[in-house]
């Protein structure tokens, strides 16, 4: 069994895009860093607001992780949406894929009815992990075609 944690948080980061962008990317590169040590896997969807972080692994690495990164100033409020063991991992090739939310993702926004600001607190974890899906699938295509074109 793989132990799965689901929680939303509010960011406490200027909101220039550009600060939140680059923010991101550090919180990505630390992340990959330490959650291929970790065994950690999962998905940051960022909508500017709100972070929703899905976490997987082991449950202690995954309590841990979750602890540390609850104290981070970057962010405030973390609220756990839900715990739960499931049979296998959803993010395997993921050490902490992400995506903030920007035009170009708005389309899967608008598939999973979010038309507007996310509203976490009445979010389920089941409709968390099948936009974080969503987006993560989004975003390989996009590296695919990337490479296409180069
Ligand atoms: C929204 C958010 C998500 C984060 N996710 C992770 C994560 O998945 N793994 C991780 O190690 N750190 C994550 N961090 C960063 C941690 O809070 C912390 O800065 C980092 O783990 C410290 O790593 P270091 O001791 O190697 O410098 C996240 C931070 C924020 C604000």
């Amino acid at each position: 069994m793989i132990h799965q944690l689901v929680y939303y948080s509010r960011n406490t980061v200027s909101d220039s895009d550009r600060a939140m962008l680059t923010n991101m990317r550090e919180i990505l590169s630390v992340s990959q860093r330490n959650n291929s040590r970790d065994g950690i896997t999962g998905f940051l969807i960022f909508d500017k607001t709100f972070f929703i972080q899905i976490l997987e692994g082991e449950r202690a690495q995954v309590t841990e992780t979750y602890n540390r990164i609850a104290r981070d100033s970057r962010h405030s409020t973390a609220t756990i949406i839900n715990v739960r063991d499931v049979p296998g991992r959803l993010f395997p090739n993921w050490t902490m894929g992400g995506a903030m939310r920007t035009p170009e993702v708005q389309e899967v926004y608008l598939r999973h009815g979010f038309g507007g600001a996310l509203q976490p607190n009445r979010l389920k974890s089941d409709q968390v992990v099948s936009l974080a899906l969503d987006l993560q699938a989004f975003e390989v295509s996009r590296r695919q075609e990337q490479k296409l074109a180069s």
